[in-house]
């Protein structure tokens, strides 16, 4: 089985031309949902990769294309720390982005990671579904995502229970090798998703890519099981991580 079908795959030279398409689709996107709903929800990915498209929304054009008073931002995942610990995901995209732009502190969700995984998980369920409203699994506007070398997404990784959850929104997450706490959002709300934008940069991130997107089996890794029937999953790759690809759109 194949990665999503339908899936877009992008590949470009570098990390900045990848950054500034992926970032060139995410404003339109959030710019096509403001007009249709008023509001425009985005789930940040955490990691190295989104740093560039991250600080290509502090400054022109990006910033000001941005209608940052209708944008609601969440995480797609988080590190049990604090919000300005190095290792944090929210610190990540605050020094990068959120710290120059005019976005409203009610429109940012944080996942509050410094309550500890299983409190910190419980209070950003909370905050989903009182912000979608109801029971059912919330559709984000747009999800940005990484992949790790073994093909994890979020903190969704290989093996783990938290790949077979069904109904809640967001988990908490122990990492043996790295023994971090973490909180990440889980599958069927990746795959509620309108648009899931993966970034994938260097050649170490070659051998997954490849195997999510041509090796037949997708789903033996968690980056191949975000599937979102009803949504558009597009991959921004650069040259390095396209590597071992047989075959991909070039930009
Ligand atoms: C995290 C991310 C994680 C990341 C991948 C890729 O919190 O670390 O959610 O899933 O996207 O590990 O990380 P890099 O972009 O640093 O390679």
């Amino acid at each position: 089985m194949n990665c999503a079908p339908g899936a877009q795959v992008r590949v470009f030279e570098d990390i900045g031309s990848l950054s500034r398409a992926a970032m060139e689709l995410t404003v339109s996107l959030s710019q096509k949902a403001v007009a249709a709903a008023g509001r425009s929800t985005i789930a940040l990915s955490g990691g190295s990769t989104p740093k560039k498209l991250y600080t290509l929304l502090a400054s022109a054009p990006g910033r000001d294309a941005v209608q940052w008073s209708q944008v609601h931002l969440f995480w797609a995942d988080e590190r049990c720390v604090t919000k300005d610990d190095s290792e944090s995901n929210f610190k990540l995209a605050y020094d990068s982005f959120l710290s120059s732009v005019p976005i409203p502190a009610e429109n940012i969700h944080r996942i509050r990671g410094e309550l500890g995984p299983s409190r910190a998980a419980r209070a950003y369920e909370d905050d989903m579904r009182r912000f979608f409203g109801g029971a059912s699994i919330p559709s984000f506007d747009i999800i940005l995502l990484g992949v790790g070398q073994e093909g994890h997404t979020a903190s969704l990784f290989p093996g783990s229970s938290a790949l077979r959850e069904t109904t809640r929104l967001a988990l908490p997450v122990y990492l043996k090798r790295s023994r971090r706490d973490r909180v990440t959002l889980s599958l069927p709300v990746l795959n509620h998703a309108a648009s899931v934008l993966f970034l994938a940069s260097g050649s170490a991130k070659a051998e997954a890519v490849a195997a999510i997107l041509e090796g037949g089996n997708a789903h033996h890794y968690p980056a191949g099981l975000v599937q979102p029937p009803h949504g558009q999953v597009t991959w921004f790759l650069d040259r390095e991580a396209a590597g071992k690809l047989r075959d991909s759109a070039r930009a």
